[in-house]
């Protein structure tokens, strides 16, 4: 276990925000996070605690009084191997996209379209990660976890996990009460291509690549050169994804809208329900490519908020607040921020 004291974290959030907090605690091993739990019960501390993954969904408005715990269990093992499936089971403290790349040179397949997304494993299972059609939760089949309050381990089913968009129990009920240690997936030995997301089939054609014979790498470089394309490198360009979730409206509204706004663009989710882009709203209110101070809209995905260099988390969350007051003027719809402000 290493331990920082009145530790910097500009190296640990991609929004590049240059907060502090009062020690970083990081961990190697499950029983390191449990005696470090444990310890920290026995002395009654009390003071604020906080995981985090590496930083790329989160926003520090100001200094962290308290403890940041990050992870660096960075052990995978397959757990089974049986007819079309591998059973994975993978540290939390591995990144994501390392992750996808290692799947993909094993030829377990199904990742292909979550290529490239920042941040851990561990926050995947939190956060349940999705782009170009695909979701963390189609792969996840149990979470293993360690109690912040007792130190217990508790395994989580994906069912139990409650995912949804952008979403899980994680992020509700059981916000902060549990550290994700590992992350079990189910993976196919078959390459079965989802290419359905728009965009997608248009990306393979101009590189020539034909959809029959498609391989598995060919679809990895598409997704990267797609995302490269439209979302800032954070080591460039400070940002954190995705600033708002897509809303998802009420059947009539969307219908209210559609008369007013015949172009704009729709994805049915049920029957009740329809997803919209926050980056089109954003954009028709004229944000797109905008600046305020050193916070921006970035000029390739309106959904993406920027730090133009030595923005502090304030000047983004008010830029924000202009952003949520503009959609929610023109088009009634109330834009919630995907990010978490700490
Ligand atoms: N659009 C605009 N203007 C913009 C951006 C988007 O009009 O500036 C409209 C376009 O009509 C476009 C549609 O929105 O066709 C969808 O855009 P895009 O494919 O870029 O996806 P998104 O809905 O804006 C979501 C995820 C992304 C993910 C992509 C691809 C959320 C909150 N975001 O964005 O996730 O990469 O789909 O699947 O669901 C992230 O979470 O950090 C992230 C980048």
């Amino acid at each position: 276990m290493t331990i920082e004291k009145d530790c910097s974290l500009l190296g640990h959030n991609t929004f590049g925000i240059d907060a502090k907090a009062r020690q970083l605690v990081e961990y190697h091993t499950v029983e390191e996070l449990q005696s470090f739990v444990r310890q920290r019960a026995q002395a009654g501390d009390t003071t604020p605690l906080l995981h985090i993954g590496s930083g790329s969904n989160l926003l520090f408005l100001r200094d962290f009084d308290g403890t940041i715990l990050h992870s660096c269990i960075r052990d995978f093992k397959v757990t089974a191997d049986e007819g079309d499936y591998v059973y994975v089971r993978i540290g939390a403290g591995i990144g994501w996209d390392e992750w996808v790349q290692y799947a993909l040179d094993s030829h377990w397949y199904g990742l292909e379209n979550l290529s490239l997304i920042p941040g851990e494993v561990g926050a995947s299972a939190i956060q349940n990660i999705g782009a170009y059609g695909s979701e963390a939760k189609d792969f996840i089949l149990f979470v293993d976890t360690v109690d912040l309050q007792t130190g217990d381990i508790r395994h989580f089913t994906a069912e139990e996990c409650g995912y949804g968009y952008r979403d899980s129990i994680f992020k509700h009920e059981l916000r902060g009460r549990y550290a994700v240690t590992h992350v079990h997936f189910r993976l196919s030995h078959s390459f079965r291509p989802r290419l359905d997301y728009g965009g997608i089939r248009r990306a393979l054609a101009e590189r020539g690549f034909d959809e029959v014979n498609l391989t598995a790498a060919q679809l990895r470089q598409t997704i990267i050169e797609i995302r490269r394309a439209k979302l800032p490198d954070p080591k460039e360009l400070g940002n954190a994804g995705s600033f708002f979730t897509n809303p998802i409206v009420e059947q009539q509204t969307y219908e209210r809208l559609k008369t007013a706004f015949p172009d704009m663009p729709h994805y049915e989710v049920d029957e009740r329900h329809v997803k919209i882009p926050a980056g089109w709203l954003i954009e028709q209110c004229g944000w797109k490519g905008r600046s305020q101070g050193a916070a921006g809209v970035y000029e390739h995905q309106a959904l993406v908020l920027v730090n133009r260099g030595g923005a502090s988390g304030k000047d983004i969350q008010q830029l924000c607040e202009a952003i949520q007051n503009d959609v929610e003027t023109r088009f009634g719809i109330a834009l919630k921020p995907e990010v978490n402000f700490i």
